[in-house]
Formats: structure tokens, C-alpha cells, sequence
């Protein structure tokens, strides 16, 4: 189905080397694994910016209106808020979710996205702890600061400053949209999209300003810009601030972001956002929040290209041929005996003759051959199917 992916095992042993590189980082950075339904009821995405409108969503039997995730943060929220426990508590998870977006490069309808929150702490100390694990994260697929930028922004920042050019507070969340679809729209279409919101020329022209502005020529009072300055301060700290670019066009599409944005890009900006993240501090009440969803899809696309994903294949120990049919229980006794040994063995399947079974076992990237004949009393033979030697051994 378009947007939808069979996984042969080649390619699944791959999605799995980026599974374990993901648990293993979040791990040890000391975020617990969670795990959520498939299935939502669609009024939980009310924030979720245009994300419902690209939902797998119909009426259930009992006439509930629910949908396939399209992504975890707001499930993440409703667990978190009907629990107690001491905070901040550090979550993860690795999840399908579901979007009906016009498939293309880095983006399907189906994909897997790693999820990570710190929820209960409203300082910064969280975020920079939450951009270094993304850091850390690329790191570990073997990528450095040469492939990767993190453009970082602030939404309190950017909202402030766009009323300080007279724009209406009821227009700020379709600004943002409009914003976030810049790099995917001609500046032809981006113009006129301002337009229509009635922004006059001018406005027009300091929103370009503000959309590059470096941090130390803002002259206007705001929350956003000493939340910022702050974040760049732990993020100096952590020693990860290289990695970043402060960028107030980073708006990003979900509604239910109150302060840190940042959005993770390969250096070349060949491919979609690779990971996304940012502060939510009013989705659970009482209870702030920091997370970013990283996707399986254009990471896989980004590591091939950088030639970062030589997981190797299966590696057999050893392949047990039996000569003849009659050679098979003596055969299965000395399988099951090397696989008690932790080997990974296989046997042949089908009833092969011998010439046969040594062709099969070089497809399968065998280290050792045993031969069960019934010549050989009491003995195998082994064969090292690098070296081409044969021992005979007793069994
Ligand atoms: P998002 O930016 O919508 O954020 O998605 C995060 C990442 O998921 C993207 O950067 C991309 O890697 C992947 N992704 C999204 N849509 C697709 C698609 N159609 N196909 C393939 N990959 C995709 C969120 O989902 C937020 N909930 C992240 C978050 C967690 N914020 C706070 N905590």
C-alpha cells in the first residue's frame, strides 16, 4: 500500500541496529521505556496543529470517534498526567505511528519514531539535557558535527517579537503555520499567504528581519529571549552549543508548543527534518514537559548516504549436512548439541544431496560445514568453508 513498507530482513536488520542505537542512548541517559496504544481517541490530537486532518480516523463499534496515532506526545501527556510518581520523570518509546501525508523522500505513511520527554521540569536545564541527548544520539550512529546542525528557537521569542511589529495576536498561530511551510513553499506562495492574512508590506518586510535576526541585536523585552539566552548558556556547558544554530524561523507545526523549538537537519539540507522537539508546558496541567520525536525513515535515508549503516548480515556457525536420509538423526542430535552451546546452527531443510547443501550453506554465509556420514563411525568431518580444510573429529 503507498507509504506503507515490507520489511525483508535485510532491511529490517537495519531498522533494528537503529532501535538498539536509540535504546541503548536513551537508556543511558536515564530515560525508562513506556509504550502506549495504537489506537486514540481523535479529541486527544485537538493540539496537534494540522495533524488531525492527516489522521487514519473512523468510528469505532460503540461509536467512539479514534484514530491511529500520528504521533506519541499527547499520549505521553495523558499517561503522564494520570500519574503521580516523582518528578521529573525521563520516558521513551519506539512506536509506529500513522499520518496520511503525500508519501516522498523521508516521509511515509507509516513509520517508526523514537520519543523522548522529561515531564515535571520547566527549567532549561531539561532542554539542554534534551538536545544533548539528540546529540549524543547522532553521535552514536557514527555522524559528527560536519553532518548535523540543531536549529533552535524559542516560541515565546518569536511571538513577541512578531507583535512588536503590530501583528494581531489572533493571527500568531497561522503565521506560525505559514512560517513552518516556508521551506516547502515558493516565496512567491509565502508572500501571498501573508497577505491574505492582511499583513502590509511592511509588516512583510519585518517579519523577514525577525526570521534572521541574531539573538544579540533583539532590543525588546521578553521572556522567550532570557529563556533562550539561558538554554545557550547549559548548552555551552554540556559543550554541544557548536552543534547548534539559533534560527527563529524554526516555528514548527504543533500547537501545543510554548517556549523551546528545535528541529535536527543533515548539514546538506538534502532531507526533511530528521528529529523535532520542543517545550510544552500547558498540554498536562501542572505538569511541564520537553521531548522530541526522532523518525526511522529519513534517518535510514541520511545514514546509508553518509555510508553509516554496515550492520553485516547473518552470521550461521555452523550448517549440519547429513550425506543421506539415514544420516539425519545423528545429524539433529549434533544440531541440537551445538545450539546448547549458544552456535547459531542450521540444517538442511529440504533433503538436499550433498553437492547441494555445500551451494545453500555458501549462500548462507556459513563458517563451518559438519559433514554426517555414516562412513565415518563415531566421527564427523568439519569443513572451514573459508579455508576450504577438512579434520575429521570425534563426535
Ligand atoms: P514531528 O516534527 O511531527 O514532531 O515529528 C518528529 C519526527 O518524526 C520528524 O522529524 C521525522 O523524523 C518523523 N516523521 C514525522 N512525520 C513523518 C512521516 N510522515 N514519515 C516519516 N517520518 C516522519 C512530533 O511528532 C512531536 N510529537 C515530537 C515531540 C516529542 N515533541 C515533544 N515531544
Amino acid at each position: 500500500m503507498k507509504g506503507f513498507r515490507d520489511l525483508y530482513p535485510e532491511k529490517k536488520r537495519i531498522q533494528n541496529y537503529i532501535f538498539s542505537v536509540w535504546s541503548s542512548v536513551a537508556e543511558k541517559y536515564g530515560f525508562d521505556e513506556i509504550a502506549g496504544p495504537l489506537l486514540e481517541e481523535v479529541s486527544l490530537y485537538k493540539k496537534s496543529g494540522d495533524l488531525p486532518s492527516q489522521m487514519y480516523s473512523f468510528v469505532d463499534k460503540s461509536g467512539r470517534k479514534v484514530a491511529l496515532r500520528p504521533e506519541l506526545t499527547p499520549t505521553v501527556a495523558r499517561m503522564a498526567s494520570s500519574r503521580s510518581s516523582v518528578r521529573p520523570m525521563k520516558w521513551f518509546s519506539i512506536a509506529n505511528c500513522y499520518r496520511y501525508e503525500n508519501p516522498q523522500s523521508g516521509r511515509l505513511r507509516e513509520f517508526v519514531q523514537l520519543n523522548l520527554d522529561i515531564l515535571g521540569s520547566s527549567s532549561m536545564m531539561a532542554d539542554a539535557e534534551m538536545i544533548l541527548t539528540v546529540v549524543e544520539i547522532m553521535k552514536n550512529f557514527g555522524l559528527s558535527k560536519k553532518d548535523f546542525f540543531i536549529r533552535l528557537s524559542n516560541r515565546k521569542l518569536f511571538e513577541d517579537l512578531v507583535l512588536s511589529i503590530g501583528i494581531k495576536k489572533k493571527d500568531l498561530t497561522e503565521i506560525g503555520r505559514i512560517i513552518d511551510k516556508k521551506d516547502k513553499i515558493s516565496s512567491k506562495d509565502f508572500v501571498s499567504a501573508l497577505k491574505k492574512l492582511k499583513l502590509s508590506p511592511k509588516q512583510i518586510k519585518d517579519l523577514g528581519y525577525i526570521l534572521k535576526v541574531k539573538l544579540d541585536k533583539i532590543k525588546i523585552e521578553s521572556k522567550g529571549l532570557s529563556e533562550l539566552n539561558e538554554l545557550v548558556g547549559y548548552l555551552k556547558n554540556y559543550g554541544v552549543l557548536d552543534y547548534c544554530k539559533i534560527d527563529l524561523s524554526v516555528v514548527r507545526g504543533l500547537d501545543y508548543y510554548t517556549s523551546t523549538v528545535f528541529e535536527v537537519f543533515d548539514s546538506s539540507k538534502k532531507y526533511r527534518a530528521i528529529a523535532g522537539g520542543g517545550r510544552y508546558d500547558n498540554l498536562i496541567k501542572g505538569c511541564p514537559g520537553i521531548g522530541f520525536g526522532m523518525g526511522d525513515v529519513v534517518l535510514e535515508l541520511f545514514l546509508s548516504e553518509r555510508k553509516k549503516l554496515d550492520v553485516g548480515s547473518k552470521k550461521v556457525d555452523y550448517y549440519v549436512a547429513p550425506v543421506s536420509s539415514s544420516d539425519y538423526s545423528r545429524a539433529v542430535k549434533i544440531v541440537n548439541k551445538l545450539r546448547s552451546k549458544g552456535n547459531l546452527v542450521e540444517i538442511d531443510l529440504v533433503g538436499r544431496n550433498l553437492g547441494k547443501q555445500f551451494n545453500y550453506a555458501n549462500s548462507l554465509n556459513v563458517s563451518k560445514v559438519v559433514i554426517v556420514g555414516s562412513k565415518d563411525k563415531g566421527r564427523v568431518t568439519i569443513r572451514d568453508m573459508k579455508s576450504g580444510k577438512e579434520s575429521k573429529v570425534k563426535i
